[in-house]
């Protein structure tokens, strides 16, 4: 394994500051009775939607589950379109094709790089029946807009906040202005368990039912009548709750979110601050936007040179996400490769990703700082 001098996140750290707090609540997971019907999951999933200040939440496996459980609970289906981006993850469009219905592509704002609102209508048709915009490194997309725009066409928003548990906009939790929003604990996420988890949010009671049938096996609680027996399957679900030990391991770091995002805040600032050379850009996120800093993203010149430069100097700088998805070989042969996303591709070319994680030191954030400018400059 490459031993980084700067990495992209150091997530065993906050395992180690809390190691105490971690196993006493892994006990009772471990040695206590299990209980039926995803129990353990209650205690978490209590705190979250007071967290983001939604009704309901829903622990699953994953971010991808989310996105996934989220569509499915939303009747996306075979024959049904949903708007998203192209430079997110594979799992945000892999979500939507998963359902059986057919992605279409928008393009970005070049300031943040989240989903270009003015541009979604153009691609709004009859099978639209979501749009899933997405936080990208934790920069809240103009969400609130566009709930204006999908509530005229009675569309669903289905926020991709898997990398903005901690941010806000308008002074509400990311993913609150949607529909139903889903947030990641994978173990690199500014919230990371030790492995995998995920956590979907929502105010709508039809599609929190929806959730909770489709996370359990599609199994209802209510009994067949005339029997006593416990639950009957309605519809063919699936088994995608989150893994008991990581939920008792997020439920622990919960109560230090805010914390840890200021940190990253911090450390975004001192990029902002410190990285001046006008061969650089930096995001510029829209003034109601308390991002969370998954990473600090910047354009440069000759992105490559300057990638590699770091990396050898032991900087975990990131690519997140080149090339964006119409370019990966999965859709070599599909519609998507044909769409026309001109700024998502002049953002791929130059993007870099400076890491940010709150264990960072000061000397180490002006370490990237001038490994940086240093770089730019002789490779241009
Ligand atoms: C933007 C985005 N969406 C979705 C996901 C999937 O989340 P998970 O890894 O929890 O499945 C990721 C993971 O990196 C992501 O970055």
């Amino acid at each position: 394994m490459h031993k980084w001098s700067v990495p992209r996140s150091r997530a065993y750290q906050s395992h180690v500051e809390l190691r105490d707090e971690i196993l006493k609540a892994l006990e009772p997971v471990l040695f206590e009775p299990h209980q039926f019907d995803n129990a353990p999951l209650r205690a978490l999933e209590g705190e979250f939607a007071q967290l983001v200040q939604r009704r309901h939440a829903f622990a699953v496996h994953s971010g991808t589950a989310g996105l996934f459980l989220a569509l499915r609970a939303c009747g996306v289906g075979p024959g049904d379109e949903v708007i998203t981006v192209a430079n997110s993850d594979l799992s945000t469009t892999a979500a939507i094709s998963h359902c059986g219905a057919t992605p279409v592509l928008c393009d970005v704002l070049a300031s943040d790089h989240t989903l270009d609102v003015d541009a979604v209508a153009a691609h709004i048709t009859p099978r639209t029946v979501a749009i899933l915009p997405v936080d990208l490194y934790g920069y809240p997309a103009d969400v609130k807009r566009l709930r204006v725009l999908a509530d005229t066409h009675g569309i669903k928003i289905v926020e991709d906040a898997t990398l903005a548990l901690g941010a806000s906009d308008h002074g509400k939790p990311a993913g609150f202005f949607s529909h139903v929003a889903i947030y990641s604990f994978g173990s690199q996420k500014p919230l990371g368990s030790a492995g995998n988890g995920g956590i979907i949010a929502t105010d709508d009671d039809a599609i929190a039912a929806n959730v909770q049938l489709l996370r359990s096996y599609g199994r209802s609680r209510d009994s067949l009548p005339g029997q006593s027996m416990f639950g009957v399957h309605v519809v063919e679900g699936y088994n995608l709750p989150m893994d008991f030990l990581q939920a008792a391991i997020v439920r622990v770091k919960l109560p230090y979110l805010a914390e840890w995002t200021d940190r990253r805040r911090a450390i975004a600032h001192r990029y902002a601050t410190g990285i001046q050379d006008p061969r650089i850009i930096h995001p510029e996120l829209r003034s109601t936007a308390q991002p969370t800093y998954y990473s600090y993203v910047v354009r440069v010149p000759a992105r490559d040179a300057v990638y590699s430069a770091l990396r050898d100097q032991g900087i975990e700088v990131g690519l997140h996400y080149v090339p964006p998805v119409h370019y990966q070989p999965v859709y070599q042969h599909h519609a998507l490769a044909a769409s026309s996303l001109p700024v998502t591709e002049q953002l791929a070319e130059g993007l870099l990703g400076l890491p940010i994680d709150p264990s960072l030191t000061t000397e180490e954030v002006d370490f990237v700082i001038n490994a940086l400018l240093r770089a730019v400059s002789d490779s241009t």
